[in-house]
């Protein structure tokens, strides 16, 4: 019981904290939206990565292949194309290793473009190598280098490369196995099979400075190990000019240093988000109203593959990870004893990490603490303090992030939208409409405090069901965005304002690409646009309302002005979306469970959240269910205890049945349905497709949900409905009483 209950204040609190990200205004279905595709090689796996890019074509490493695509459609720059398999002694050796014939091609995970020529490592049948090629003529290579250490042996292999001045930074891993993990520029590397360097890691992403290069991975915390085990998020870093240490740390870092990434929902027990996923570039923007510039970069988290399904984009500004670095070393005294804070007098001089003029003058003893003491104690707090977007699913989790840099609303604000992608091949696009209102602390409003008050705009299927999204990037000049997956790869609108077709709906959005345009009568795509009479344009992003809508004549084809109830133009007011939530899923219930003909609030409103795939639906619900239930389970204790002070004051109701009683109990709780109270001694028949999202029906105060459903409806519909309605929730409640008690 003292587990359960902890389990439900954690689920009750979470569910508060994390409901207000739940829905998006626009959701899409695979194939709703027209899109260009490149599929590669049809018949066989490509392990498609994105490996360069500039601002016309991107360049894509696929089976044996290296691609150059337009930027605009998809389309291929055959020219470009470079083919290159691997030789059949090396295919032989890497399938008699026990590999398959699939995992034994050439797969370009390397791509790295100088002036003249392009440089590109493969897996070559898992034994790396790279070659330079010419760069603008379609001629043969040049040279061949060995690139173990450069580029994995394994397609699949978590790696990141990133070319800093003028050289080659790479983290992967530089053996067969794939045990061999490393940062290696050459000719300096990470030491090998050190686990307080790196512990079994999954790099993610990296970005350069002008004197560091920053790589984004998780790993096996070292500094937990006493405790269990446990995957940390980290960023770590090496100096440009680290051209490693004297004598035999010639070949060796001295400059590697990390520290965690703190991505967790604040509170006196933080919730984390332990591992990182992916990362953006560096983004710099004007953030907060005193229009402080930051370079910051934004990142997806997940909980750990066990754990239910949590998934957050938290923010890092470039600052507060320069402040880590500099503040104390973790260090520990003896291998049992626990990681602490190092006194800043056991520190050496130069400071460890600090990118020394020549790095082979410092001390063999400096070279020592940096390789027993390469972690910091502070980890890296996220910009804002807390995610900017969380999702809880049993679906999926975030995957893929890319941002579109400080967008430019029309009243001048900039924000940066988001596109995240999630392993089960959906988009969701959101923006942080806070981050530009600045003076956080001074509203009295209390939703308006929090410098996160993030909108869910739009939730796309881009890719086929499963299919986790790889990569993402928003090609500004073509103003595209482009989804990776392992054998295809989508170019997609960046925003779907057209369709929405009414004013209201149009500033409900959120969007800062679009706006009302109120000449043409259409919701149109504005961002980054300037345009002579910007008054023409009505857009909302910080609250999604504006007057101005209802003073203009109204549409004669819209439907959606008929119907105010049903669209959703939301604040992030908690309590609003945690209501409108658990109405959505009860309505969607109602459909499935008697699929009217001419439902009103579905069959017209294009933009009413589809449940219409049951898959999805269930597992999503499935969730909510849990937490829904714990309430229910709460409410449903209290209502025995109740009954049980009844029972001895009326014994008339030792006759009745218990859940009649409980019905009628429940009832009373929310003042709103005393009609249905009317035919109390009607029991109604047990639901077949009992669904426990429904316990909450009597919890949410849903009862928007019974006038909405009652009024737009025929009268001997309406009794149906009613009936339903208390059929939903009772049959649930025996349900929740059976499991539970
Ligand atoms: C792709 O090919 C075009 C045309 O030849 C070239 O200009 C462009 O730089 C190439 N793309 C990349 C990312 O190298
Ligand atoms: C690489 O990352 C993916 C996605 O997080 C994960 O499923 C996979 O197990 C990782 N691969 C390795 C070899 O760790
Ligand atoms: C992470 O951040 C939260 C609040 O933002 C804080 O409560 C927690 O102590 C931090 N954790 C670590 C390990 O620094």
């Amino acid at each position: 019981m003292g587990l359960a209950q902890a389990l439900l204040v954690l689920l009750v609190s979470a569910a508060h904290a994390w409901m207000p990200d739940a829905s998006a205004r626009i959701e899409l279905k695979y194939g709703d939206d027209a899109s260009e595709q490149f599929v590669g090689n049809t018949t066989a796996p490509d392990h498609f990565r994105i490996l360069d890019k500039d601002d016309f074509s991107i360049i894509v490493g696929g089976r044996n292949t290296v691609y150059n695509l337009s930027l605009y459609d998809l389309s291929e720059n055959m020219e470009q194309r470079l083919e290159w398999q691997s030789t059949d002694a090396h295919r032989e050796l890497c399938q008699l290793k026990g590999k398959s014939a699939d995992e034994c091609q050439n797969y370009p995970r390397v791509a790295a473009r100088t002036h003249e020529r392009l440089l590109v490592c493969g897996t070559n049948a898992f034994k790396p190598l790279c070659r330079w090629y010419p760069r603008h003529a379609q001629s043969h290579h040049q040279e061949e280098f060995d690139g173990s250490g450069r580029c994995p042996y394994d397609p699949q292999h978590n790696s990141t490369a990133i070319f800093a001045d003028g050289k080659l930074y790479t983290a992967t891993a530089a053996d067969f196995s794939g045990t061999d993990p490393l940062i290696y520029r050459e000719p300096v590397r990470t030491e090998r099979s050190d686990l307080r360097l790196l512990n079994d890691p999954s790099f993610v992403g990296a970005i350069s400075s002008t004197s560091h290069v920053y790589f984004f991975y998780r790993e096996t915390a070292v500094e937990y190990m006493n405790c269990g085990k446990a995957v940390y998020s980290r960023v770590a870093r090496v100096c440009l000019n680290d051209i490693g240490g004297p004598h035999t740390f010639s070949d060796r870092w001295t400059s590697f240093l990390k520290t965690r990434l703190n991505c967790s929902m604040p509170g006196d027990y933080p919730f984390y988000f332990d591992e990182i996923q992916a990362t953006t570039e560096l983004i710099n923007g004007i953030y907060g109203n005193g229009g402080s510039r930051n370079d910051i970069v934004y990142a997806v988290f997940t909980t750990p593959q066990n754990a239910i399904g949590g998934s957050a984009v938290c923010a890092f500004a470039m600052r507060d990870i320069l402040d880590a670095f500099e503040g104390p070393f973790k260090g520990q005294e003896n291998m049992n004893s626990n990681w602490l804070p190092l006194e800043k007098d056991k520190v050496p001089e130069p400071r460890p990490g600090s990118c020394e003029e020549d790095s082979r003058t410092l001390s063999d003893s400096a070279v020592n603490f940096i390789k027993t003491h390469s972690l910091m104690d502070k980890a890296v707090p996220s910009f804002l303090a807390r995610p900017i977007l969380i999702r809880v699913s049993l679906q999926y989790r975030f995957s893929a992030i890319a941002v579109h840099p400080q967008v430019q609303a029309m009243n001048g604000n900039k924000y940066d939208v988001m596109y995240v992608g999630t392993d089960d091949g959906r988009v969701i696009k959101a923006v942080n409409v806070a981050a530009n209102e600045g003076d956080f602390y001074a509203s009295a409003d209390e939703d308006s405090k929090s410098p996160v008050r993030t909108a869910v705009i739009s939730e796309v299927q881009v890719l086929p069901q499963g299919v986790p999204i790889k990569q993402m990037h928003v090609a500004l000049t073509t103003e595209k965005l482009i989804v990776a997956s392992g054998d295809i790869i989508r170019a997609v609108t960046l925003s779907y304002c057209s369709n929405v077709l009414s004013c209201r709906e149009c500033v409900a959005l959120q969007d800062p690409h679009c706006a009302w345009d109120s000449k043409q009568q259409q919701c149109s795509w504005v961002g980054n646009r300037q345009f002579p009479n910007p008054e023409r344009f009505l857009q909302n992003v910080e609250y999604g309302k504006t007057d101005i809508c209802n003073k203009l004549p109204a549409l004669s084809t819209g439907h959606s002005n008929k119907n105010p109830g049903t669209k959703k133009p939301k604040l992030s007011h908690s309590d609003d979306i945690q209501n409108e939530i658990l109405i959505e899923v009860v309505e969607t219930n109602v459909l499935s469970d008697d699929k009217p003909t001419n439902n009103n609030k579905h069959g017209t409103d294009s933009l009413t959240v589809e449940a219409a795939d049951g898959n999805i639906y269930t597992s999503q619900a499935l969730l909510t269910a849990v937490v829904a239930s714990c309430l229910v389970t709460l409410m449903v204790g209290f209502v025995i205890g109740y009954l049980f002070s009844r029972r001895f004051r009326h014994p008339f109701f030792a006759d009745t049945s218990p859940f009649n009683e409980q019905h009628n109990h429940l009832n009373r709780l929310s003042p709103l349905e005393t009609p249905l109270n009317a035919n109390s001694g009607y029991m109604p028949p047990r639901s077949k497709n009992v669904n426990m999202v429904a316990n909450v029906c009597p919890l949410a105060k849903q009862d928007n949900l019974h006038l909405d459903l009652g009024k737009d409806r025929p009268l001997d519909l309406r009794n149906s409905t009613e009936s339903l309605d208390k059929d939903l929730k009772c049959g649930t409640l025996q349900k929740v009483k059976k499991t539970y008690i």
